[in-house]
């Protein structure tokens, strides 16, 4: 989604990298991010924008899979550290089910101090239908171009 949206505006990728890897096995993610989402942990991330960069930019598409109803924690330390105000935010995400994004998009106004987040535009896709999804991401992004 990241990357139909990238061709579509012309803006920058950039991946948040969570130090230590979630692996593949599904239980061992999902007992991670439940405990760190009960304990409001922020896990270290291994990739960053140096903050003369960051300040640069006007508009961020934020793009996350749902998570226990909620925005993965790895976005929530992304979202904190930078300075975010007076930018725009365009939340878009993957689910299973949670397809309004449970209290993923609420968490990102609540975690993005002073940034404008279109919660109310965010793009929601089924994980499973994400594959063929490519037209409609991109006319989504456009939406937002002026
Ligand atoms: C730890 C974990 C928690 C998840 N929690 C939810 C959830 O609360 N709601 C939901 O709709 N999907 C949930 N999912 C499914 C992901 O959103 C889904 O895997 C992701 O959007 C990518 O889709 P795919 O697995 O079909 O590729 C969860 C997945 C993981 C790994």
């Amino acid at each position: 989604m990241a990357r139909w949206i990238s061709e579509e505006t012309g803006g920058e990728l950039f991946r948040i990298v969570p130090s230590e890897a979630y692996g593949e096995d599904f239980d061992a993610c999902a007992d991670r991010a439940k405990n760190e989402l009960d304990n409001e942990i922020r896990p270290e991330l291994s990739s960053h924008i140096d903050p003369e960069i960051m300040a640069k930019y006007d508009v961020i598409y934020i793009g996350f899979p749902v998570w226990w109803y909620d925005l993965p924690m790895p976005v929530w330390t992304f979202l904190e550290e930078y300075d975010l105000s007076g930018k725009t935010i365009i939340p878009f995400f993957s689910h299973n089910g949670s397809s309004n994004g449970a209290n993923s998009v609420n968490r990102v106004s609540e975690l993005a101090e002073g940034a404008d987040v279109l919660a109310d535009d965010a793009l929601s896709l089924r994980g499973s239908s994400v594959a063929g999804s490519e037209e409609e991401v991109k006319d989504w992004a456009a939406g937002f171009v002026k």
